[in-house]
């Protein structure tokens, strides 16, 4: 049973040390600066990486485009957070499909793609920087970004 009022959205993808909390980041940011007051966490469908901070190249990323993301702990989806939050936004197909696999009967959160908010970008997956070159967290976050201000538009009405 939720006892809050704002609006909460949970980002996810595999191992909540990359896209996720690069998500999560991206959207703390646009809220804030947004004035508006959101519940705003990750998670992963995978439990490998569960109470680490993000990937340094991901810290690094966000520390570049000014957001502090260090301080974040991975965590591993679970199926009460199909009613503790709004909407559950995955990263990739697989994502979405490994999160449809655990859903409750009385789930009452949305569950989409990020870039599914993202005109022109809907169905696509975000850009997975994790066996790639330090350019792609470059990348990852200018999709995520797209998404947080999606998200902040959207809250706006
Ligand atoms: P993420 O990236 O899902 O964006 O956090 C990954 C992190 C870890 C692994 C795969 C993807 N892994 O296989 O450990």
């Amino acid at each position: 049973m939720r006892e809050d009022s704002q609006i909460a959205i949970l980002f996810l993808c595999l191992g909540n040390i990359c896209r996720s909390p690069l998500a999560e980041g991206a959207a703390r940011a646009a809220f804030a600066e947004a004035g508006i007051d959101a519940r705003l966490d990750s998670a992963g469908t995978g439990d490998w990486h569960v109470g680490h901070a993000p990937d340094p190249r991901a810290q690094a990323e966000a520390r570049r485009r000014g957001a502090d993301i260090s301080d974040l702990r991975a965590r591993q989806l679970r199926r009460s957070d199909f009613t503790d939050f709004d909407l559950i936004l995955a990263a990739d197909e697989t994502n979405l499909r490994d999160a449809l696999a655990i859903r409750p009967p009385d789930a009452t959160a949305d569950l989409k793609l990020m870039l599914d908010l993202v005109p022109g970008r809907e169905g696509e997956s975000v850009t997975d920087p994790y066996y790639g070159a330090d350019e792609g967290f470059g990348a990852t976050w200018d999709d995520v970004g797209a998404v947080a201000a999606a998200l902040v538009a959207s809250a706006r009405g």
